[in-house]
């Protein structure tokens, strides 16, 4: 049961990472160094300490870090008073009140920079039950430090905190720590979230919805339904990316599990061969599944590839497949019947993956895993002739 929130800030309540960019170039180039934006991206969520000295190094430069970070910070603060909170950060912290969690900033930013932050978005101190900042810890995120002493100062267990975080090295931390995690994907591609091991993605705190109770938290947490097309479920949910593949084997996975779980609900008094399908929206890379239902007059029968098709159409109207699975007994797995071969050619391409798994396989166990691309499978598809390209 989750009990607690613990808030990272830069790039969860503010979007503070152009403002600290502006304000880091600013600085490289007072001191006459040329410095690119991506030079800051691997120090990102590491401290102000990482961010200024690992790119300094990166060129070969000294610097006398105090006097670089007053400088910085002297440009943040006036940068910084620009910059409103991000979209949905005053309701989902009332939401949180309400409902009675216990809120936590945990930053490795130092204090005075969470200060000005705070300032600038129109939040306080004591909106806090506690607030950990960069001095207080030794290690910075990704180790699980800044977490640990943030949920344990709120006289919580990790394990029922909640981390938002929009950073890499800040998911790392958060699940080091213990903790379940909500990314925000305002800084990084939503695929790099996922494998970095966040456990619900969001692209932003505006996309989540009212809540009044811990109950209905955790309900929109573990929910795929009901929640607006912004929002992005977590990697062991439904995904979205811009790129579904990108996903790479997290969304692989998640699809297996998908139509692992909807061959459970199959309807086979006729053949007891159940048969559970997954498709994954180009558009949006959601997961939609389908399993196989008979019919004592079997002409009716629909198999489960077609099912997890409509299930998408309806869901999204018209499709494109970039990724399809199948999970049954068979070892090796049969590809897709000719039927749904058809109608997957109405919506998939030629190198969309067809992966056919056995139930081992699905289950974690050594098994079958067989892919294909589409082209494969049906190298000659009836495709309407206004339709072929
Ligand atoms: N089946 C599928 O669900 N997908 C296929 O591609 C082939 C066959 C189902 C239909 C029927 O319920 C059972 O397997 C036996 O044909």
């Amino acid at each position: 049961m989750i009990e607690g929130i613990l808030f990272d800030m830069d790039g969860v309540l503010i979007d503070s990472e152009p403002v600290i960019l502006h304000a880091a170039m600013t600085y490289f180039e007072r001191i006459g160094v040329t410095v690119q934006p991506e030079d800051f991206t691997p120090f990102i969520g590491a401290g102000d300490k990482r961010f200024l000295c690992g790119v300094a190094e990166k060129y070969g430069v000294s610097i006398d870090f105090e006097e670089a970070r007053e400088t910085l910070f002297s440009l943040y603060a006036t940068y910084a008073m620009d910059r409103g909170p991000l979209p949905g950060v005053h309701r989902f912290i009332s939401n949180a009140r309400k409902a009675g969690l216990k809120l936590a900033l945990a930053t490795s930013a130092v204090r005075t920079k969470a200060e000005i932050n705070l300032r600038a978005i129109g939040l306080a101190e004591s909106d806090f039950d506690c607030m950990v900042t960069g001095e207080s810890i030794k290690r910075n995120k990704p180790n699980p430090d800044i977490y640990q002493l943030a949920s344990l100062s709120m006289g919580m267990p990790p394990q029922e905190c909640l981390v938002i975080e929009d950073a890499v090295n800040g998911i790392i931390a958060g699940k080091q720590a213990g903790c379940s995690v909500c990314a925000v994907a305002t800084t990084f591609p939503v695929s790099e979230l996922v494998d970095a091991g966040a456990d619900y993605v969001l692209s932003s705190l505006d996309a989540f919805e009212d809540f009044n109770s811990i109950e209905e938290l955790e309900m929109i947490l573990s929910s795929s339904k009901g929640i607006d097309d912004r929002v992005v479920y977590g990697a062991n949910k439904i995904l979205e990316a811009p790129s579904p593949l990108r996903g790479g084997r997290a969304l692989l996975d998640l699809a297996i599990e998908q139509a692992y779980e909807a061959r459970k609900n199959a309807y086979t008094p006729y053949s007891k061969y159940k048969v559970g399908a997954a498709v994954v929206s180009s558009a949006t890379g959601r997961v939609y599944s389908g399993c196989n239902v008979e019919n004592s007059s079997y002409g009716a029968t629909i198999c489960a590839e077609r099912n997890a098709i409509f299930n998408a159409i309806t869901n999204e109207g018209t499709i494109g497949i970039s990724l399809l699975v199948v999970v049954s007994e068979d070892a090796p797995p049969a590809p897709p019947c000719a039927l749904c071969l058809q109608v997957l050619a109405e919506f998939s391409k030629k190198d969309t993956d067809v992966h056919l798994v056995d139930v081992a396989y699905a289950e974690g166990r050594k098994g079958s895993h067989v892919v294909y691309r589409f082209e494969e499978l049906l190298p000659h598809p009836f495709i309407f002739p206004t339709m072929r390209s």
